[in-house]
């Protein structure tokens, strides 16, 4: 049995479809973020948070838990910078609170989403997991500050890990039935997608002096349902004992600048946007790109879909 902790949420739901397939899945979410419909009927739901000690116990005590897969973290930069309180008590506290109960009841795996937030403002053009971490942010350094937590935890009380730095994860089920469905929304994809489907007037490019070919961001996008195969075969490699400790980012090493993003949604929706170029937003570092090769090379990972697929899937989820 693996619990999935967050299994409601966006990434969560998507992993919990494909795990449902290989193992016996337990989902603890309190729904604040997340949607109870985005769980895979296989998966046994309980409803809960994951900072109540009361709420863990009866699932560590009722289920043989051979892993714990953690996605029920705040997310948003902007909103860590305006509100770190919220940001420090879920994703530092309440993981802690998890990886206590985790100790009491022996359970030795943890597959931890983490971030390319932890990087800030990177001096490698291609980063890998041996860049300099330096986050800008309470979000990403609340990743951070776990990601050190888990480290000396696998030393003193042997807690195995796997961390996943995710670059810019879009795209939706290729079933059509769950996709991105954050409210507010914040993340560039859905939000082209929701103009050009007339849910907005305009969509607000953030950013056009950047140090980049055409002024605005890059980021390296990756299919959600890449990202849940990574957890698998991180996965794996912990229940067989041949990964104990380990960092991976995954992304798929290719960027694309914000008006590129634009420009491949009205190509595959063969509809035209309206676009206001506006201010930068705080936090944005100019260019995130991952290099995914060590996950590549030790796990036999790598990122199948590109951002064509990734916003085809996501344009039939939102059409729907
Ligand atoms: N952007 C716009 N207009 C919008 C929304 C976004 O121009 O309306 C720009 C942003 O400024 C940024 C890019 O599009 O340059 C991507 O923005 P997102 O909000 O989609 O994603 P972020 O890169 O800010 O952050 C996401 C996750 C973080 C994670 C990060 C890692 O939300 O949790 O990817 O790369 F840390």
């Amino acid at each position: 049995m693996i619990l999935v902790v967050g299994g409601a949420g966006y990434i969560g739901s998507h992993l919990v479809k494909e795990l449902v397939e290989k193992e016996e899945v337990v989902v603890l979410d309190n729904l604040t973020t997340g949607h109870e419909e985005a769980i895979d009927s296989r998966a046994i739901f309980v409803k809960g948070d994951l900072g109540k000690e009361e709420d863990l116990e009866p699932i560590f005590s009722k289920y043989p838990i051979k892993a714990v897969m953690h996605f029920a973290a705040f997310s948003l930069v902007g909103e860590s910078v305006q509100d770190p309180y919220k940001y420090y008590e879920n994703n530092v506290a309440n993981t802690l609170t998890l990886l206590k109960m985790m100790l009491k009841h022996k359970v030795e795996n943890f597959i931890f989403s983490s971030t390319a937030a932890t990087y800030g403002i990177p001096e490698d053009e291609m980063i890998s997991e041996s860049s300099k971490t330096s986050p800008i942010n309470p979000y990403g350094k609340s990743k951070l500050m776990i990601e050190q937590i888990l480290a000396d935890f696998h030393q003193a009380y042997g807690l195995n890990y796997v961390v996943l730095r995710y670059f810019n994860a879009a795209g939706a089920h290729e079933s059509g039935e769950i996709g991105e469905n954050h409210d507010p929304e914040t993340h560039l994809i859905p939000i082209i997608l929701q103009h050009l489907l007339g849910a907005r007037e305009a969509i607000s490019v953030f950013g056009t002096d950047y140090p980049t070919e055409d002024g605005t961001c890059i980021r390296d996008y990756i299919h959600v349902t890449d990202l849940a195969g990574a957890h698998i075969k991180a996965l794996e490699a912990l229940l067989d004992g041949s990964k104990k400790a380990e960092t991976y980012n995954l992304g798929n090493g290719v960027g694309y600048s914000v008006k590129e993003v634009i420009e491949t949604c009205e190509k595959i929706t063969e509809k035209n946007a309206n676009v206001i170029y506006a201010d930068r937003r705080a936090g944005d570092p100019a260019r995130l790109i991952a290099s995914s090769n060590k996950i590549y090379e030790e796990l036999g990972w790598k990122a199948e879909r590109d951002l064509e697929k990734i916003i085809a899937s996501a344009w039939n989820w939102h059409k729907k």
